[in-house]
């Protein structure tokens, strides 16, 4: 979901923004401008295509000079891909300059009105609308004519605005699209996430809905929409670049596989206490006693996450004995949701700015749901909007392709499900024995991992097949669903995911001779039906990819390809079935020739409906 950039200080900016851009490239985008302030005159460059397009149309223009300016990557939702759509966008009279994430709503009526004002648009955008009509707003005194732009607007923003008539001032305003301000020694860098900001300074606050900042080389000013003060709350940013960068490692999906076993431990660090045989959250603070007493509870997320939510719902029901389900937060937001007392909503998102899961969990949250959050990214607008939560603490996860944070998800779903079910029913001795299990499974991912090569191997194998099945039960059925989206969302290959009892009302039609089928047929209860629905597969000319227990001899006789992980107890299996299906979908967008971090139209984080 797009990115910006914008600085404010005494250093020429354009090549730091530039750097500051790259560093949200994995957010996904299509298009990439820029914009300065040099000698009271703003100078626009923009693109479609990578930042490194834009930098090669920067290198034929002699550059952008300034120490004020902004930069943007878009992900275009009004309008198609085309230089003109591009950000910046200008007004047509008062020197206006702004970029803008997310999606003005009511744009149409508002273009109308400025057209009968005599507005005339050069692009087919919503953004352009916004700076139309701060321009007509305008009367001298850029902040409040932002301030005045905005409540009239609906939608969602993140925007950063110059003036030509205000050379040394740049505002920023936020509405449900995250911005952060970094504040540095005598320079200011505005962007929308940490990650562009870090190399500058490490003092940060963000900004929130319906806030306006106005930065100039003398200091900053928040107030509301309405121009109400505020003080906003400067924190530590706590991001090492270290984390952002590549290393030894191809593409960022490569690193964070293969980061998993560290990210999970730190994910379970400090948070089980073996000997008293308990789990120890400290985010859940004072709603201890009011999760424990849930009546009901509702996992809500989207994509990745929502098959984590699922892996979740199956643990708490399974381990706490409270009724639980997930819910696609695009589906419960809308559907007039019943929300009874004692019910808890469960929001897993790891960029905690998902519009969708936001707007599912400030729904359930308005009815009276207690509300837990499960998200990667501190101080992101689910975090902040919910009661209580536990953090996935696998570090900034930058690949599009969602791998360490799945697993993280569902690690601290397994903590919560143990948690409650250690407070309700579960022994001390029996909560020991389940952390014994899963603080082993950071190894046991390691063993999986060391299978790389041959995972690519097998994936050659198939990687001309255009339609594949993944297939699992249980536990198992989530990670199916997960491993065919890795499939489809990074190598292009349709892929679909389902129980696998399901199969046969309906999709073994698709069988044909040669078709890929994934199956997870781990050590679990259902066992002996998942070896059924493989032999029924198999039977209609289906090549077997199997993901079994290690030791299983008779998976090889059913099996075309099997790749083996360790025993574990079925609800710690999908942390560890789910990474070769991560590594298959690696070596099968790399074998196609396609972009692994930056899939087409993809976004890391979906922060329009
Ligand atoms: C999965 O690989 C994708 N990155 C996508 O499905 C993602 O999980 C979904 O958009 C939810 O994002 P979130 O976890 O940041 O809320
Ligand atoms: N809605 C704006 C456009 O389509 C901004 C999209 C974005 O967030 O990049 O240009």
């Amino acid at each position: 979901m797009c990115g910006i950039v914008a600085y404010v200080g005494s250093k020429q900016c354009q090549d730091l923004m530039l750097e500051g851009l790259k560093r949200l490239e994995y957010r996904g985008y299509d298009s990439a401008g820029i914009a300065t302030m040099h000698n009271g005159k703003i100078n626009v460059v923009k693109t479609i295509g990578r930042v490194a397009n834009l930098e090669d149309k920067l290198e034929t223009v002699g550059g952008v000079r300034g120490t004020i300016g902004m930069c943007h990557t878009r992900w275009a939702t009004h309008g198609g891909v085309t230089d003109p759509n591009a950000h910046p966008h200008t007004d047509d009279r008062a020197g206006i300059c702004l970029i803008h994430n997310g999606i003005i709503e009511n744009y149409a009526s508002l273009k109308t009105y400025l057209q009968e004002k005599g507005h005339v648009f050069k692009s087919q955008t919503d953004t352009e609308v916004l700076a139309m009509l701060i321009g007509e707003l305008y009367d001298g005194d850029l902040e409040a004519a932002v301030q005045a732009a905005l409540r009239e607007v609906t939608g969602a923003y993140g925007i950063v605005v110059m003036c030509e008539k205000e050379p040394e001032t740049l505002v920023a305003a936020r509405k449900g699209s995250p911005l952060m301000v970094g504040v540095g020694n005598g320079e200011f860098v505005i962007a929308s996430d940490g990650s562009a900001i870090i190399a500058h300074t490490s003092h940060a606050f963000s900004l929130e809905d319906y806030q306006v900042v106005k930065v100039t080389p003398k200091g900053f000013r928040t107030s509301t929409i309405h121009n109400v003060p505020v003080t906003p709350k400067v924190q530590q940013l706590e991001i090492d670049l270290e984390q952002i960068e590549l290393g030894s490692f191809s593409h960022f999906m490569q690193k964070e596989i293969f980061e998993q076993p560290k990210a999970l431990r730190n994910t379970l660090r400090g948070r089980t206490d073996i000997r008293e045989g308990k789990i120890v959250l400290g985010g859940v603070g004072s709603f201890a006693k009011q999760l424990t007493m849930a009546k009901r509870i509702v996992l809500t997320g989207q994509g990745t996450a929502l098959h984590a939510a699922t892996i979740g719902e199956y643990l708490i029901e399974d381990l706490a004995r409270i009724y639980s389900v997930a819910e696609y937060g695009s589906e419960f937001r809308y559907r007039n949701p019943i929300i009874e007392e004692n019910t808890v909503v469960v929001a897993v998102s790891q960029s905690g700015e998902t519009a969708d899961t936001l707007a599912a969990l400030i729904e359930a949250k308005e009815r009276g749901a207690l509300a837990l959050g499960v998200v990667n990214v501190v101080g992101s607008s689910i975090a902040r909007e919910t009661d209580a939560g536990v953090y996935l603490r696998v570090g900034p996860e930058i690949g599009v392709a969602s791998t360490k944070a799945f697993t993280g998800q569902v690690a601290v779903l397994t903590l919560v499900a143990l948690y409650l079910a250690r407070r309700r029913h579960m022994s001390a001795d029996q909560c020991a024995d389940m952390i014994r299990e899963l603080e082993q499974v950071p190894d046991k991912m390691e063993r999986i991992l060391e299978d790389d090569a041959r995972v690519r191997t097998v994936t050659e194998k198939y990687i001309d097949r255009d339609n594949w099945l993944f297939l699992g039960r249980g536990y198992n059925y989530p990670t199916a669903l997960e491993g065919a989206l890795k499939l489809k969302e990074i190598s292009y290959i349709h892929a679909e995911g389902m129980p696998a009892a399901e199969m046969k009302h309906g999709p073994i039609a698709l069988i044909n001779d040669g078709m890929p089928a994934v199956f997870i047929a781990n050590r679990g209860r259902q066992y002996e039906k998942v070896i059924s629905n493989i032999q029924e597969v198999k039977s209609r000319g289906g090549r077997i990819i199997a993901v079994a227990t290690e030791g299983d001899e008779h998976i090889k006789t059913l099996a075309d390809d099997v790749f083996y992980v360790p025993d574990v107890p079925e609800c710690l299996s999908p942390m560890l079935t789910v990474v070769p299906l991560q590594l298959m979908a690696y070596h099968a967008a790399l074998l196609r020739g396609h972009d692994v971090d930056k899939p087409r139209n993809r976004a890391k984080s979906v922060t329009v409906e």
